[in-house]
């Protein structure tokens, strides 16, 4: 698919023979099987300023917190029990000890055997290396949005160029790489969208996580236009496309803009993995990337898989 025709797409929508193929390619390159990521938000403690992101440094109204290695390690145990078939642990930039991370990450590994995925923002190449031998197999790392203007705005001393290299740092490294890009920030337009999509397809993504623009309410885009539902299932279906092999998550987002069809939607738009939280109740609520950010209950998140006729791992211990 070129730019041009993704752009037609993101327009008009996914003509009904093409959501027919989107339907064939995922069940050919991935099969009926939805993945489950139990993610762990184990610090909600960050550098940056993304000015779309509640958990930018200068939201002092938020209570910070950082979970101690008892903590992630239950919460890890935990997912595992519902069956989770990979632990996410995600937290802001710059907190981190990357020693004390690389023990983490072991430990995780070699008690509970499941592959660890990590998702901590920009760091040295060193600090990938430690944790890939320590044991990492994935690392999630949106460039969010390809305009190097757009990023440059949105991310206050920082520029997309060291984003793409920290990419190339980790696949060079052997990590399963996965990124993405937000929908619908402001000052984003279609044709940015359909660059976006084709730059994941350059990139050679294993994964790929993108989802609607929510405003939150500590941040200079508060008042901002929250993101189309539409065209990140729009996106969803041409990602499906383009990357036939990528895991494709249907994000909280989904869920948070439609807490009873979003993940469903998701999942028949070409997704195919649920990520739900398993961060702890006293903490979830102040990882505030985005205001009102749904909860993604087992239960509901079965009941998501089951409707459009697909099949877990997921179980109620
Ligand atoms: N709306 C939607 N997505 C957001 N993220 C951060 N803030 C928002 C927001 N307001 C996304 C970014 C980041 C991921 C963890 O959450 O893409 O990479
Ligand atoms: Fe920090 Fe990530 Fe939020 Fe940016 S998007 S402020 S790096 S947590």
């Amino acid at each position: 698919m070129k730019h041009k025709e993704i752009l037609h797409l993101l327009e008009t929508g996914i003509p009904e023979n093409m959501a027919k193929n989107v339907q064939k390619t995922l069940l050919t390159a991935k099969g009926r099987h939805v993945f489950t990521r139990g993610l762990i938000e184990f610090s909600n403690i960050c550098k940056r300023n993304c000015l779309y992101c509640g958990l930018r440094a200068q939201n002092t109204s938020l209570a910070r917190y950082t979970l101690t290695h008892e903590d992630i390690l239950a919460a890890a145990k935990n997912a595992a029990s519902h069956g989770a078939d990979t632990i996410v642990l995600q937290a802001g930039e710059g907190c981190v000890n990357a020693g004390w991370l690389a023990e983490m990450v072991t430990e995780i590994t070699e008690i509970l055997k499941l592959p660890v995925t990590l998702s901590v923002g920009e760091h040295p190449r060193k600090n990938y290396a430690l944790w890939k031998k320590a044991g990492a197999k994935r690392y999630l790392l949106r460039f969010e949005t390809s305009s190097p203007e757009l990023y440059k705005k949105l991310h206050p001393g920082y520029a997309l160029k060291d984003r793409l290299e920290r990419l190339f740092d980790l696949q060079s490294l052997g990590y399963e790489t996965g990124s993405g890009f937000i929908v619908g920030l402001p000052g984003q337009s279609l044709a940015s969208l359909a660059r976006d999509a084709l730059i994941c397809k350059t990139l050679g993504l294993d994964m790929v996580g993108i989802g609607p623009f929510i405003p939150q309410k500590a941040t200079p885009l508060a008042r901002a236009e929250t993101g189309s539902m539409e065209l990140t299932l729009r996106l969803l279906s041409i990602l499906r496309l383009l990357l036939p092999e990528a895991n494709l998550p249907a994000t909280t987002a989904l869920a948070t803009l439609d807490p009873a069809d979003g993940q469903t939607r998701g999942l028949m738009a070409g997704a195919n993995v649920l990520m739900p939280s398993f961060t702890p109740e006293a903490h979830s609520k102040d990882y505030t990337i985005y205001d009102a950010k749904a909860k993604v209950a087992i239960p509901c998140a079965i009941r998501s898989i089951e409707a459009c006729g697909r099949t877990h791992s997921l179980r109620l211990p």
